[in-house]
């Protein structure tokens, strides 16, 4: 019999991110600490070498992402010429050009690809802060080369500000929570077309693909959707029952692997209550804590990390449709690790089908088909 889904087939090994009893760690440090204490350029760190950075080794990281941040001119103008696309479309179009600016694009050899990765950790980044403010009609800023924080730079070339403490330590977390998650569907696309021996940047196109799907990334977009047609919280229970009623799936709950709470969950909750607060504005907090609340009572279904990250995004200043990307902008760190753990250890990924077609038959002259 074969799993629908894959549902609990282990379809390879990784040294980068484990789930084990409903507990997420990257290299074996639990999400929780990561969450409470890390940067993310420490958890990039961590992803591409196994360990934590010493304070030097980080400064190294920090000034290479920095340098790297600010795109070829000829994606901002790829960018430019279609300013209302969609968000993840540009993104999956911008990555895929990139490759067009690599001296040695086809190469998968360790040095080269590490360096390929680590630039698409810099500039992914900046290629969503881009998408969004022409989205705006706004011009694009140039990411700041000085800049050690890619949640400050980001927060940055977006909204062309200075963010707040709170914003920065927000955007930090977000980048820290999803920067990797062992064999997502988006990470497993991207590990199967590495072990094909194409290259860096075609291996991320796959997973931003497979990212933009609402029952993976694009689930935080629904999310705030769903809020928005909810308004307020007293119009939370009538709302979720009649969807539950249709047999209509609310986007932000459940997960194929966590049946219990989402360990990232928690953080993004409490990111959402003060930042509400910060704000003078806790309706999208308070609305998401209620449905929460309901989906708990009727199907003991708990939020998942793109549940409260949606509200967390809108206080940011992040407009729905970039919610999306902006989780691209995180999990880079995760993809391009993956990328090089399967190139350093590869076997083409080739499973097989069980075939339930028709047997037998004959092929039948175009003239006497009826
Ligand atoms: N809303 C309502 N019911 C849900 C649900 C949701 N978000 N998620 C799962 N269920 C129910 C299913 O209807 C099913 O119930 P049934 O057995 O009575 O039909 C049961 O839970 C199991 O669902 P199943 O589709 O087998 O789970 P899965 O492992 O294939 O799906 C998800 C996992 C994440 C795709 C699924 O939970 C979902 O669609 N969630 C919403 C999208 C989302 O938030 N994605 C982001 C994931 S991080």
């Amino acid at each position: 019999m074969v799993a629908r889904g894959l549902e609990g087939v282990v379809a390879g090994t990784t040294r980068l991110s484990s789930i084990i009893d409903g507990t997420l760690a990257y290299v074996g440090i639990e999400i929780d600490e990561l969450a409470a204490h890390a940067t993310y350029e420490e958890v990039v760190y961590l992803l591409y070498h196994g360990e934590l950075p010493t304070r030097q080794q980080l400064a190294e990281l920090q000034d290479q992402l920095a340098a790297q941040r600010a795109l070829p001119e000829g994606i901002v103008q790829l960018l430019a010429a279609a300013p209302r696309a969609v968000p993840m479309d540009l993104l999956r179009t911008a990555v895929s050009a990139l490759a067009w600016f690599e001296t040695d694009p086809n190469s998968v050899e360790r040095d080269v690809a590490l360096a390929k990765g680590l630039r698409l950790v810099a500039q992914v980044p900046t290629i969503v802060a881009t998408i969004g403010r022409l989205r705006r009609g706004l011009p694009p800023v140039v990411p700041p080369a000085d800049e050690q924080s890619t949640a400050r730079a980001f927060l940055r070339t977006l909204h062309d500000r200075e963010p707040s403490d709170l914003e920065v330590e927000a955007m930090n977390k977000i980048l820290v929570l999803h920067a990797d998650h062992e064999f997502n569907a988006s990470t497993f696309a991207a590990r199967v077309v590495a072990a094909t021996l194409a290259d860096m940047h075609a291996a991320v196109t796959a997973a931003i693909a497979a990212l933009k799907g609402p029952l993976h990334g694009g689930a935080n977009a629904a999310v705030m959707q769903m809020l928005e047609e909810i308004g307020t919280p007293d119009r939370v229970e009538d709302y979720i029952k009649a969807k539950l009623t249709r047999k209509e799936r609310i986007m932000g709950f459940g997960h194929r692997v966590y049946k219990g709470e989402d360990p990232r969950a928690k953080w993004l909750w409490d990111l959402s209550r003060r930042l509400g607060e910060a704000r003078g504005d806790t309706r999208w907090y308070e609305l998401s804590v209620a449905i929460a609340g309901v989906m708990q009572r009727e199907k003991g279904l708990f939020p998942n990390v793109d549940f409260y990250a949606a509200s967390v995004y809108h206080y940011l200043g992040i407009e729905k449709e970039l919610m999306t990307p902006v989780f691209a902008a995180s999990r880079i760190s995760g993809w391009t690790a993956h990328i090089l753990e399967q190139q350093a250890d590869n076997r083409l990924i080739r499973p097989r089908a069980e075939y339930v077609g028709p047997t037998n038959r004959r092929y039948i002259p175009l003239d006497e088909r009826g």
